[in-house]
C-alpha cells in the first residue's frame, strides 16, 4: 500500500520523506489555510520535497470553473493530481479534466455508490473518509470493502484512497483490504512505530551490549 501524507505543513512532510516511507501527500483547503500561503506556492513547495503524487484540491464548485482552476493546477508540477469534490459538478469536470489526461482525485466520498460514480467519470483517485464515516457511528473500512471490491469487479482502474485514517488499525484494517493508497496526518504515520516491546527489546539489546563490553 502506497502511504500519503494528509498535511500541507512542510516540516511534517519534511520528516515524513527523510523515513524514506512517504509516497505522495494530500492537501485540501482546510490544511493549505492552516499553512497561511497561497495554494499554488504551497503545493510547490511540497512538490520539492515528495517525487510522487501531491493533491491540490479546487474550490471552485461550478464545473466550468473548476477545469479552469484544475487545468492551472495541474501546470504547477507534473506530480500535481487536482482534487475536485463529490458533487454533480464535480463529476462533471472530472470527466472533462480526464479526457485532457489531467489525473483527477475525487474527495469527499461518504458511500459506494459515489464511488462508482468516480470511477465511471475517469478519476484516478477515490478518496472515501474513513475517519469521519467512524464519527457518524458507521463503518469506514465496510466503506472501503465495498469500494475495493466494486472496483475489483469491472476492473476499474480508479485507485482506492483510504483518507481520514486516524488510528493504527484504520491503517491495518486499510492495508488488509487492499487499498491502493493510506493517506493520513503526520500524527497516524508517527504512531505506526510504536510498540512498547519495541522499545523494551531494544533497551535490553543495548544493556547486554554494553555489559560485553565491560567484560571485554
Ligand atoms: C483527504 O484527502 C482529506 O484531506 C483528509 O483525509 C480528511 O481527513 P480528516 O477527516 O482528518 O480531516
Amino acid at each position: 500500500m502506497k502511504i500519503f501524507l494528509d498535511t500541507a505543513n512542510l516540516d511534517e512532510i519534511r520528516k515524513g520523506a527523510d523515513w524514506g516511507i512517504v509516497d505522495g501527500v494530500t492537501t485540501n483547503p482546510s490544511l493549505i489555510a492552516k499553512e497561511g500561503r497561497p495554494i499554488e506556492e504551497q503545493v510547490a513547495r511540497i512538490c520539492d520535497i515528495v517525487d510522487g503524487d501531491v493533491s491540490a484540491e479546487v474550490v471552485a464548485t461550478e464545473a466550468p470553473m473548476m477545469i479552469t482552476e484544475g487545468l492551472k493546477l495541474a501546470k504547477i508540477h507534473k506530480n500535481i493530481v487536482v482534487k475536485l469534490p463529490l458533487t454533480r459538478d464535480g463529476i462533471k469536470a472530472c470527466s472533462a479534466l480526464s479526457k485532457e489526461g489531467i489525473r483527477i482525485n475525487v474527495t469527499l466520498c461518504f458511500q459506494a455508490g459515489q464511488a462508482l460514480l468516480a470511477a465511471k467519470a475517469g478519476a484516478y483517485i477515490i478518496s472515501p473518509f474513513v475517519g469521519r464515516i467512524d464519527d457518524m457511528g458507521m463503518s469506514g473500512i465496510e466503506l472501503i470493502e465495498q469500494i475495493v471490491t466494486i472496483y475489483e469487479n469491472y476492473d476499474y482502474p480508479t485507485q482506492v484512497l483510504a483518507a481520514s485514517l486516524r488510528t493504527v488499525n484504520h491503517v491495518i484494517e486499510t492495508a488488509m483490504i487492499g487499498a491502493h493508497i493510506g493517506t493520513m496526518p503526520f500524527k497516524t504515520l508517527d504512531m505506526l512505530f510504536n510498540h512498547p516491546l519495541t522499545d523494551k527489546g531494544l533497551e535490553q539489546f543495548l544493556k547486554d551490549h554494553a555489559k560485553s563490553l565491560e567484560k571485554s
